[in-house]
């Protein structure tokens, strides 16, 4: 019997068929029992009727508890009451190994529990859901970039230097060298597009951030684009499009996963250019107005960004922060040079920053004091200095963090669920 996964039993209707699988549940009537398989990519129901399989199959039958392992072998059949539209009528049935005593039960869990228990949680409905979404948005932008002619160029994770502020580095010791897990491509990513014109690096990142929020991980994936000769404006509408296609991908190709999460898509199929933009200064004349409490010229609390961007059903970009309260390698605004040519890119629904941006420095002398008024150590940074002298032009790029689009889009409470197995803060089992 061909073996086939759920996802595409649509094409079997009326065939015989072998599932491979786990015991989702098991329900019993009389002489029928309804066993709910999952393989991974969806569940069936599949039903043993005494009269239609041996008594082997039936006693069989009789065993399978929860998350046991199976091959079964039955008939697709069409039913519309089904919540795929499908069920398998059993005709064998062999167990690999009958489980006892299973954590997860159908009852309510903590979720302290859950995450103890992460590396069975990732099997459950809802998980699989966020997880098969969390793939299609990692191929989405893949897609994105390469067809737009952007090169995909790996950047270091062990690096010597800071990328953004050293205050959240994890240290290790290279050979007896202080090395860094990366906070970002970013830099490398920049000697890239000199090279390449247009390049995204994706990749974990990692921040020894001391905060326990519901956005925070310590490790992180960030897809980066860098691009020569752009401008801020540029990559805003570079943003605005890679967030729109992205969106509209999901939608389109998983739009059962986000059924399952019970996600209120209405609110997704409004995300279309334009997105609205506001300088900082105008962020800040609705944040005083609305009676904030951090003083006009810090950064921008999580409180700030769930107001300003509850204001819209789109994006928000917020862009031209105060140069001090952002990173060093930002370039000034012609206009106003205590303010960065940068970009924060606010998704709505109170899910705060998915995307920062800038353009960077292109000059020397005023990178080279930068580095020093950040007291970052001048002899990592010299290849970086180098840019500037060899060819040097406008350029700008963004980072986009992985796990806040992925429970932006799903609509979940908190980052930890947007990734297999997340690192918090002073949490690294499993
Ligand atoms: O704003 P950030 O720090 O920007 C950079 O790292 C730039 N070097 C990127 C670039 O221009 N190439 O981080 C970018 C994004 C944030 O908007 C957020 O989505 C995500 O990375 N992010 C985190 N996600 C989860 N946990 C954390 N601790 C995060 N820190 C940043
Ligand atoms: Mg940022």
């Amino acid at each position: 019997m061909p073996h086939v996964y759920i996802e595409d039993i649509a094409k079997y209707e009326g065939q015989e068929v072998t599932l491979k699988g786990w015991v989702y549940n098991r329900t019993d009537k009389g002489r029928l029992r309804f066993v709910i398989v999952r393989d991974g990519s969806g569940l069936i129901q599949a039903v043993v009727f005494q009269k239609a399989v041996s008594p082997e199959v039936f006693a069989a039958a009789d065993t399978l508890t929860q998350e046991s392992s199976i091959m079964v072998t039955g008939k697709v059949r069409a039913d519309q009451r089904a919540p795929g539209g499908y069920e398998l009528d059993v005709t064998d049935l062999q167990v690999i190994q009958q489980t006892q005593g299973y954590p997860i039960t159908p009852k309510e869990h903590g979720t302290a529990f859950l995450m103890e228990n992460r590396h069975l949680w990732i099997r459950s409905s809802r998980q699989n859901a966020a997880l098969r979404i969390r793939s299609e948005i990692i191929k989405a932008c893949r897609d994105f970039f390469d067809d737009r002619g952007f090169v995909l160029v790996d950047t270091p994770i062990i690096t010597p230097a800071a990328c953004e502020g050293t205050t959240t580095l994890f240290e290790l010791d290279y050979f007896g060298e202080k090395a860094f897990l990366t906070q970002s491509g970013q830099l490398y990513n920049e000697a890239d597009c000199m090279a390449f014109g247009k390049v995204y690096c994706f990749g974990p990142t990692f921040r020894a951030e001391k905060s326990k929020t519901r956005r925070h991980l310590m490790e992180f994936w960030m897809i980066e684009p860098e691009v020569a000769f752009a401008e801020l404006d540029d990559i805003m509408a570079l943003a605005e499009d890679l967030i729109t296609y992205v969106v509209a991908r999901v939608l389109d190709k998983r739009a059962e996963e986000l059924k399952r999460l019970e996600r209120n898509t209405s609110l997704l199929e409004k995300i279309r250019p334009p997105f609205p933009r506001i300088s900082y200064h105008e962020a800040f004349d609705i944040l005083e107005k609305e009676g904030t409490q951090t003083p006009r010229g810090a950064d921008l609390g999580a409180p700030d960004e769930t107001l300003l961007s509850s204001r819209y059903d789109l994006p928000l970009m917020v862009h031209r922060y105060p140069k001090d309260v952002k990173a060093f390698y930002m370039q000034p605004d012609p206009e106003n040079p205590e303010l960065a040519l940068c970009v924060d890119v606010l998704a709505p629904e109170g899910y705060g920053e998915i995307i920062g941006g800038s353009q960077r420095i292109h000059d020397y002398d005023l990178l080279l004091n930068r580095i020093k008024e950040h007291n970052l150590p001048l002899e990592a940074f010299q290849w970086y200095l180098d840019l500037r002298k060899y060819g040097t032009v406008p350029h700008s790029g963004f980072g986009m963090g992985i796990e806040r689009v992925v429970a932006w889009i799903c609509g979940l409470e908190h980052v930890r669920e947007t990734i297999p197995f997340p690192r918090m803060l002073y949490k690294i089992y499993p």
